[in-house]
């Protein structure tokens, strides 16, 4: 028997979260989540989140700014929209009880690159792990909320689940819920709701550097892609120019605040080379610091750079900054007197699922916010700190007109029991791991900050080989985490390949040598 609710969110970061706090007056709300509730790219955030809340700065130049740094693909009305919303956020995430960094009694604003002005709100340098702590104590024990964790979303159910053919060309496609895999007993069920929110964050992991949690495997996008959804965007990655370069290190992130706070990029014989390609240094917005460090890195030979901030007061980085502090002394680096050796790695998704103002998708009854979003807000390239307002926002505005949409819709009937015929448990778990190594270096390799044609169609012909194998154990096989995640991955880097391949210019995040300039009349989104 399908459980029934009247909103399922999928994803427990800071969009999943927030949403639900914000239906749950008006129905019952079922979140579902794979691993423990708080584990999602959200509970690792450092920077902040970026709001115009000192009386100095001004709407217009966080517009501004936001549409630089997107290079010309940010949807204007959409960005005015964000960061005039934006103090509201804010204030709602201290009224559920955020304890963010105050100095002089009143918010510490943060700097980060590509920002005009001191705009980051943050909790030193932990600010994701405050505001996932907060939402959850907020909606701890709340009555008509049920938290689903260890529970894997597989597939979204539309009308394809009741026979119907549906094809990417179809105007009507309807999503009545999803079919969840309880990971702790291997039991497939459908859960059905009036309407459904995939905050199913982003997909560092299809690199093999990157400096987010395993959870991020682009689950949403693929599951709204094979469920025939508008996905757009998807070629821009972004690569934060400082993860921490010790090999146990895991890509840990050197938040861009502490370049902020006046961090200085220089080389092995101590060269600040940032000024050789652009005046804004350090600050630059982060694809041009990526892509300058590796740059610099490709030309001088050399593995690493170093990021330098002993010239900062030893109080102001404990204080700015105690995580990063604390997490490179175990690796032996003491920040206040020692460089820190850095490298760029895969950060952020702009691209996703293509939405509207309000987070409807082009499937009824789907909504989508956070980093699986694609809502024209980031353009080709995302403004730092801009994602958990982004998160924040949408997931505000998707709960208004979703609250709207269950006072007409019905549950569905009809739907089938997950198709487990014709799989076996089949003892080759290393295939998986082997395929999901080999796709994280195709497109670590060919698909990452500098990229060409040739490159590009050497990791699509790689990929597609993954894609084979891959499908036809799935075919034979019982479902299992590892095994969807590797399949949603490739689909992800199938829908970067293609997209990456067809912008035949470099703008923003998406820089390929053999078409070196950005072209006007490709001045648009990828909408596949
Ligand atoms: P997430 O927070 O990633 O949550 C996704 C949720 O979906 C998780 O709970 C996950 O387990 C769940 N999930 C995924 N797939 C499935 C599935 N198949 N079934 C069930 N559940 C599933 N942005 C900023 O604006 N400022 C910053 O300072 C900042 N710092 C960052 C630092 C790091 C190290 C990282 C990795 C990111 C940072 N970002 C920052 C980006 C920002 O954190 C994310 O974009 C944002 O938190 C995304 O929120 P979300 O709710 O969309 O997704
Ligand atoms: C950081 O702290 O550098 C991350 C900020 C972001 O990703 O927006």
């Amino acid at each position: 028997m399908p459980e029934k609710y009247d909103f399922l969110i999928l994803g427990s970061g800071g969009a999943g979260l927030s949403f639900a706090l914000r239906v749950a007056r008006y129905g019952t709300v079922a979140i579902v989540t794979k691993k423990d509730s708080a584990e999602s790219n959200t509970n690792y955030a450092q920077g902040g989140l970026a709001s115009v809340l000192d009386h100095q700065d001004r709407f217009e130049d966080h517009v501004n700014d936001t549409i630089i740094a997107g290079a010309g693909l940010c949807h204007p009305e959409i960005v005015e929209m964000v960061v005039r919303e934006g103090p509201d956020v804010v204030k709602e995430l201290l009224d559920w009880g955020a304890r963010f960094s105050i100095r002089d009694g009143v918010l510490d604003l943060g700097r980060e690159g590509g920002h005009s002005y001191n705009r980051i709100v943050h909790a030193a340098d932990r600010t994701g792990k405050e505001i996932e702590q907060t939402l959850l104590t907020a909606l701890d024990d709340h009555p008509n909320i049920s938290i689903f964790e260890h529970h894997f979303a597989l597939e979204l159910i539309t009308q394809h689940h009741l026979g119907r053919k549906v094809t990417r060309h179809d105007d009507d496609i309807s999503c009545y819920g999803a079919y969840v895999l309880n990971t702790c007993t291997g039991k497939v069920d459908a859960i059905l709701a009036k309407s459904t929110l995939l905050a199913t964050g982003g997909v560092g992991e299809v690199y093999l550097h990157s400096t987010n949690p395993s959870i991020a495997t682009g689950d949403g996008i693929a599951m709204a892609y094979r469920a025939k959804a508008r996905v757009a965007n998807m070629e821009f990655m972004q690569f934060h120019p400082t993860t921490l370069n010790v090999p146990e290190a895991n890509s840990f992130l050197i938040s861009e605040a502490v370049r902020g706070k006046g961090g200085i990029l220089r080389d092995r014989s101590g060269k600040a080379f940032m000024k050789d390609y652009d005046e804004r240094a350090e600050l630059a917005p982060r694809d041009i610091v990526a892509r300058s460090i590796d740059d610099y890195l490709k030309k001088s030979g050399d593995n690493t750079v170093y990021l330098d901030v002993s010239h900062i007061d030893g109080n102001e980085l404990s204080e700015s900054f105690p995580h990063i502090m604390e997490t490179c002394r175990t690796y032996g680096i003491d920040i206040a007197s020692e460089w820190i050796p850095v490298v760029p790695a895969a950060h952020y998704l702009c691209g996703g699922v293509l939405t509207d103002k309000d987070g409807r998708t082009s499937i009824r009854g789907l909504f989508c916010a956070g980093e699986s979003a694609c809502t024209g807000l980031h353009g080709a390239n995302r403004l730092a700190s801009n994602s958990l307002l982004e998160a924040m926002v949408f997931s505000k505005r998707a709960a208004v007109v979703a609250a709207d949409y269950i006072k007409d819709s019905q549950w569905v009937t009809g739907i089938p029991e997950w198709d487990h015929s014709g799989t076996t448990n089949v003892e080759e778990s290393i295939l998986i791991s082997h395929n999901k190594q080999e796709l994280q270096k195709v497109m670590w390799n060919y698909v990452g900050i500098v990229r060409s044609d040739l490159r590009l169609k050497r990791a699509f012909r790689r990929t597609r080989l993954i894609y084979e194998e891959t499908e036809d154990f799935y075919q034979r096989t019982m479902v299992g985490v590892e095994l969807c995640e590797l399949r949603n991955l490739i689909a992800n880097a199938y829908i970067i390949i293609h997209s990456a391949m067809s912008r035949k210019e470099s703008r923003g995040l998406h820089y390929t040598t053999d078409h070196p300039f950005q072209i006007e009349k490709a001045c648009r989104d990828t909408v596949i």
